[in-house]
C-alpha cells in the first residue's frame, strides 16, 4: 500500500514565511502518526491553509456559526488512493496562538496539524477529559517526530564522514555520529592499520574524541557503512558505550530514510562492569 501523501491548498491572505509548512515535513508526521495509530490510509490529504474570513465562512456553513477556529477536519473514507481526509489550519490564529504561548510557529502548525488528523481518525475533544487526552497525543507526537528528525541529522552527519574513513585492509567503510547531551553532534571514522589488530572501529573514535573534548553523556549514536547496509557495532565498541552511556539509543542506518533505534541493552544485555 501506497503512504498518504498531503495535497497543500493556500485560500485567503496571511503572511506566512516561506518553508514553515514543509509538504516533505508535514508528510513524514503524517506517516509517524498514522503508524502510531495503527492506521493504513492510502491517497490524499488536503492540508488547506486559510485566513480568518475563510474560516469564518466554513465555520458558518459546516457548522451553523460563524465564529473563528484555529483548525478544523474531516474525513472522507478509507477508500484506497482516493483523498481521505481534509484538515484545514487558520494561518493568522495559528500565529497568534504561537505568539501567546511561546511555541515556534512550526511547532503550533504541527500540533494543530496532528490536532485535525486525530480528529480525522476518530479521536474527540467535547469532554474536557477527551480533549486532555487529545492534548497529550500531540504533545507526544510532536516530540517523537522532532526526536525522529534530530535522529535523521545525526545520521546525515555521518554519512557525511564516510569518505574519511581508513579502510585500505578491509575496504569497509564505517562512519558513526555521536549525540552528546548538550546536543553537540561528534563524529568518528574506522582507522585500519597495517597490523590489523590496531584498528579502530568508527564507534570508538566518536567516543575518544567526545570524552577528550569533556563530553560524557551521550544519547544517541549513530552507525552507518558504505555498503548501506545495518552496520551492528562490535561488542568492543557496546562495552565502550555502556561505560559512559548505558541509556543510550544505538541508530543502525542504510539512509536517513531508513533506520532501525536499538537500546544499547538490547544489543548487550550483560555488560562487564567491576561492581558486579
Ligand atoms: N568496524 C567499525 O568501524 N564499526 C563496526 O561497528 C564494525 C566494524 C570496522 C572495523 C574495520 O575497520 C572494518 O569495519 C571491518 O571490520
Amino acid at each position: 500500500m501506497k503512504a498518504s501523501q498531503i495535497r497543500i491548498v493556500e485560500c485567503g491572505e496571511f503572511n506566512l514565511q516561506r518553508g514553515v509548512v514543509s509538504k516533505r515535513k508535514l508528510e513524514k508526521l503524517l506517516q509517524l502518526v498514522l503508524k502510531e495509530e495503527g492506521k493504513n490510509l492510502s491517497g490524499i490529504l488536503n492540508l488547506v491553509l486559510v485566513d480568518t474570513e475563510k474560516m469564518q465562512e466554513l465555520k458558518e456553513r459546516f457548522f451553523g456559526k460563524r465564529e473563528s477556529s484555529d483548525v478544523m477536519s474531516f474525513f472522507y473514507g478509507e477508500e484506497e488512493d482516493q483523498t481521505w481526509g481534509e484538515v484545514i489550519i487558520c494561518i493568522p490564529v495559528a500565529l497568534e496562538q504561537a505568539r501567546v504561548a511561546g511555541n515556534s510557529i512550526d511547532d503550533e502548525i504541527s500540533l494543530l496539524f496532528i490536532h485535525g488528523l486525530l480528529h480525522c481518525l476518530g479521536y474527540d475533544d467535547k469532554e474536557p477529559q477527551d480533549l486532555q487526552a487529545m492534548s497529550e497525543k500531540q504533545e507526544q507526537y510532536l516530540n517523537a517526530f522532532k526526536k525522529h528528525l534530530l535522529f535523521e541529522k545525526l545520521i546525515n552527519k555521518a554519512l557525511k564522514q564516510l569518505d574519511l574513513s581508513y579502510a585500505p585492509y578491509s575496504g569497509y567503510r564505517v562512519a558513526s555520529a555521536l549525540l552528546c547531551a548538550d546536543g553537540t553532534m561528534v563524529t568518528g571514522v574506522n582507522v585500519e592499520n597495517a597490523s590489523f589488530g590496531l584498528s579502530i572501529c568508527a564507534e570508538r573514535v566518536a567516543v575518544s574524541k567526545a570524552i577528550s573534548m569533556g563530553k560524557r553523556d551521550f544519547e544517541a549514536i549513530a552507525i552507518v557503512s558504505e555498503k548501506r547496509d545495518f552496520c551492528y557495532p562490535c561488542g568492543a565498541c557496546l562495552q565502550v558505550l555502556t561505560e559512559f552511556s548505558p541509556g543510550i539509543k544505538v541508530l543502525l542506518a542504510r539512509s536517513s530514510e531508513d533506520f532501525k533505534v536499538f537500546d544499547l541493552k538490547e544489543l548487550l544485555p550483560h555488560s562487564f562492569s567491576l561492581k558486579q
